[in-house]
């Protein structure tokens, strides 16, 4: 599903658009051929090729690489795009530069300083769990908020519930395994493995941030600066136990982490997976976003808390094993 989503980005194509329309209703019917996807097996075919003889086997070019977001790639360069004000620079796409800034704080200063911030480690230390209730909202509800909830208990547990009648899903790490159940969906229960599960635990991890710097390794810093809605924001990076690359932008006045950007890999390219924290409130001593908006390549949701509770006993079946959701729904 994630090389069906990295497809999908960067063509800028729907699902529907390549398989029949009728799989949506029947999975099955993903395996039927239509002329486009014929197309894209092509494609996926000289793409490998052009990367066994070109760049020795590493995956250098991949389907972004020619279409950048389109069905066709354009062969004419552009002069109004030669001669016009340069679009502004996508800050997901920063890379550090052959030589990072020595003047630059060190991603062990910023990651301080976002402890600090958060309520320090004293703090963070005396919160060991917390229950959230709120909205949540996304392409599969079409956008109307559906009642939601977190649980969260450290080390790292994490599990999200969505309610009915709509997009009715569950999202739990249990501390070792990740799994994601959702109604309606092409896979009703995924036991999550690689990027996905690196996603769900870092989640987790950055409920109870304490431990940020042991559980994220590889840290580097020196991003050229960017911004953020205005706001000037330090870059660090770091590798998930499962090897995907993650970035974490933070507020350059404040401190704290408004933005992470997970790369997972699929067999044909990176997937980016972005989550942005907004909505800071005191929770017991602890800053905790209350507001955080996903977007990967294939959905975009939105969680809204309104209550969070504290230090609460959790009943340890949230974090097991979720069943897979009844269907039915329109
Ligand atoms: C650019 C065209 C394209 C898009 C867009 C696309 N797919 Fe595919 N899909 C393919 C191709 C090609 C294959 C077959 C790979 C093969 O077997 O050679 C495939 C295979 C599949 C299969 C396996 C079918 C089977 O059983 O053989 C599923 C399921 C699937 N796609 C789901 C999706 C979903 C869900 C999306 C949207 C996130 C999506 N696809 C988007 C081209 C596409
Ligand atoms: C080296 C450049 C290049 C790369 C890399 C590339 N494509 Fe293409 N692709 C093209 C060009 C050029 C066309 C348009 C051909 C035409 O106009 O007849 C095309 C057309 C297509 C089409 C047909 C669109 C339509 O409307 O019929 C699909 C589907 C497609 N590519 C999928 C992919 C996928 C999937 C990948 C990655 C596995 C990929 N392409 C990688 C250059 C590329």
């Amino acid at each position: 599903m994630a090389t069906m989503g990295f497809i999908a980005a960067s063509l800028s194509l729907n699902c529907l658009d390549c398989h029949t329309q009728d799989s949506g209703r029947d999975p099955a019917k993903y395996a039927e051929d239509t002329p486009i996807k014929q197309t894209a097996r092509k494609m996926l075919l000289m793409v490998k090729q052009i990367n066994a003889q070109n760049f020795g086997g590493v995956r250098t070019v991949t389907c972004y690489t020619c279409h950048r977001s389109d069905v066709a790639p354009r062969f004419t360069p552009s002069l109004a795009e030669q001669y016009g004000t340069p679009p502004e620079r996508d800050p997901n796409d920063i890379e550090i530069a052959q030589q990072p800034d020595p003047a630059a704080p060190s991603a062990d200063q910023i990651l301080d300083k976002y402890i600090q911030a958060v309520g320090g480690a004293q703090r963070l230390a005396s919160l060991t769990s917390f229950t959230a209730t709120g909205t949540y909202s996304g392409y599969d509800t079409d956008f109307a908020k559906l009642p939601a909830e977190v649980y969260a208990k450290a080390p790292g547990l994490r599990a999200t519930v969505i309610h009915p009648p709509i997009g009715q899903g569950t999202t739990v790490y249990d501390g070792r395994n990740g799994w994601v159940a959702a109604a309606n969906s092409l896979l009703p229960l995924v036991t999550l493995t690689g990027g996905e599960l690196d996603a769900v635990t870092f989640e987790a991890e950055l409920a109870f941030p304490a431990k940020i710097k042991q559980y994220l390794t590889g840290w580097r810093a020196g991003f050229p600066p960017t911004t953020l809605d205005d706001h000037s924001v330090l870059v660090v990076q770091g590798t998930a136990p499962a090897g995907s690359r993650v970035k974490l932008f933070f507020d350059k006045d404040s401190g704290l982490l408004v933005r992470t950007v997970m790369f997972t890999t699929t067999v044909i390219g990176l997937n980016p997976r972005e989550i942005d924290y907004s909505d800071y409130r005191d929770v017991a001593g602890v800053k905790i976003p209350f507001k955080w908006t996903a977007v990967w390549t294939d959905g975009r949701s939105e969680f809204e808390m309104t209550d969070v509770r504290p230090n609460v006993a959790i009943d340890a079946a949230r974090f097991g094993k979720p069943a897979p959701p009844k269907s039915g729904n329109p």
